[in-house]
């Protein structure tokens, strides 16, 4: 990355401000998955270890700008906590006096401020309230990938008003993406899942051009089968992108993948009546929810002569035992491949950890959004705030 490094600063003594991303799922009152908070902890202990006080910046859910006690981050300091090893300061507060005396007082440990997202002026990225923010620090380090798709105060304004850098994570998950973008081994194959077109448009535009081989699951698949003109039955198709699904199959040629075999049913439950069919074989009235056994196969078989997978996106509906083969099945082959692998996005994590296959994986980004629009060759507005290494 040709960023500013943390390890770039000369924080001893010194206050910096470090932008999390702590958006993790909370239930009861307790974190039910804490990758986020683990994976920010190389750059909390570094700053730690060379003598800088650290208060954290994260936005929880979206309470839209006001204070609501289900996105407090109490949960989240309870499990850091845990998992540093070092007492956490949870304020209630992200800006203020509060801020500072609670850096007056620090002893050990690091400040927790509360969720940026309830101030209104956070998603504005408003310049009094990045002034705010800045305030009592003397550096700013940004090390929340999953937000850095986000213009907003703590991702933005603040990195123009103290001197700023990259924390460990976000430089792991740009340098990871760059290698699969700017130069990846060949043959690089990229999976894609989901159930929208509209919202891969671009990214799956960016692969057809990066890639050697596109392959295309998920309920995506139904409007490209929809402009193939074969029955779909019930299954889910934005009719308004059958155009886009045309001209991205003509673009692709045998680039693009498609499913062979589909997993249907007339309802979308577990215990529903299932039937594997071709694609061109959908019973009317049935809807498509997962890819079929042929397709599995075939998609493992690609993997395992890949030299780099992206895997962005679940092949079914796979929090339903009925329709999770498909995914589980992608998820086992992009492990065992020798591939360099790097799995982007919400679904598809959930599914590699469900499987315990993390550690097959090279990289799992911490980023569903800002993944998929760096791949779609965007720039990612936190990271470009932030300054190159040879600038001062
Ligand atoms: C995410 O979970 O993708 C990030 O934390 C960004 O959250 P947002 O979509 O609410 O901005």
């Amino acid at each position: 990355m040709d960023k500013k490094s943390v390890r770039d600063l000369d924080v001893r003594d010194k206050r910096v401000l470090v932008r999390v991303d702590f958006n993790v799922p909370v239930k009861d009152g307790r974190v039910t998955d804490d990758t986020r908070i683990n994976r920010a902890l190389p750059t909390i202990r570094y700053l730690l270890d060379s003598g800088a006080k650290v208060a954290l910046v994260s936005h929880l859910g979206r309470p839209g700008g006001m204070r609501n006690p289900d996105f407090e981050m109490d949960p989240v300091a309870g499990r850091l906590e845990d998992l540093l090893g070092e007492p956490i300061h949870k304020i209630d507060v992200a800006v203020g006096g509060e801020v500072d005396e609670a850096l007056d007082s620090l002893e050990s440990g690091v400040v927790l401020l509360e969720n940026c997202r309830f101030y209104n002026d956070e998603t504005k990225n408003d310049p009094g309230f990045s002034d705010n923010l800045a305030a009592p620090f003397d550096f700013f380090v940004n090390d929340a990938f999953g937000a850095a798709h986000r213009a907003h105060a703590t991702t933005v304004g603040v990195a123009s008003l103290l001197p700023s850098a990259a924390g460990l994570l976000m430089e792991k998950e740009i340098d990871y993406l760059e290698s699969v973008l700017s130069n990846p081994e060949r043959p690089f194959v990229a999976i894609l899942g989901g159930a929208k077109v509209s919202d891969k448009l671009g990214v799956i535009e960016s692969l057809l051009t990066t890639s050697d081989s596109l392959l295309v699951g998920g309920a995506m698949c139904f409007t490209f089968f929809k402009a193939k003109g074969y029955e779909v039955g019930a299954s889910l198709v934005e009719d308004e992108y059958i155009e886009d699904a045309k001209r991205l199959m003509e673009e692709a040629g045998d680039k693009l993948s498609l499913p062979i075999d589909i997993v249907a049913a007339e309802k979308m439950e577990d215990g529903a009546d299932t039937r594997t069919v071709k694609v061109d074989e959908m019973p009317s009235g049935w809807m498509g929810l997962d890819i079929g056994p042929e397709t599995v196969e075939l998609f493992a078989e690609r993997a395992s002569g890949a030299a780099t997978i992206f895997w962005n996106g679940p092949m079914g509906v796979f929090e339903m035992d009925a329709f999770a083969k498909g995914t589980e099945g992608v998820a086992r082959a992009v492990g065992e491949s020798e591939a360099t692998s790097v799995v982007g996005g919400g679904d598809s994590v959930a599914a590699v950890r469900k499987l315990g296959l993390d550690y097959e994986m090279s990289h799992i980004s911490t980023g569903g959004g800002a993944s998929l629009e760096y791949v779609e060759g965007k720039e990612l507005p936190g990271v470009a705030v932030l300054p190159d290494k040879e600038d001062s």
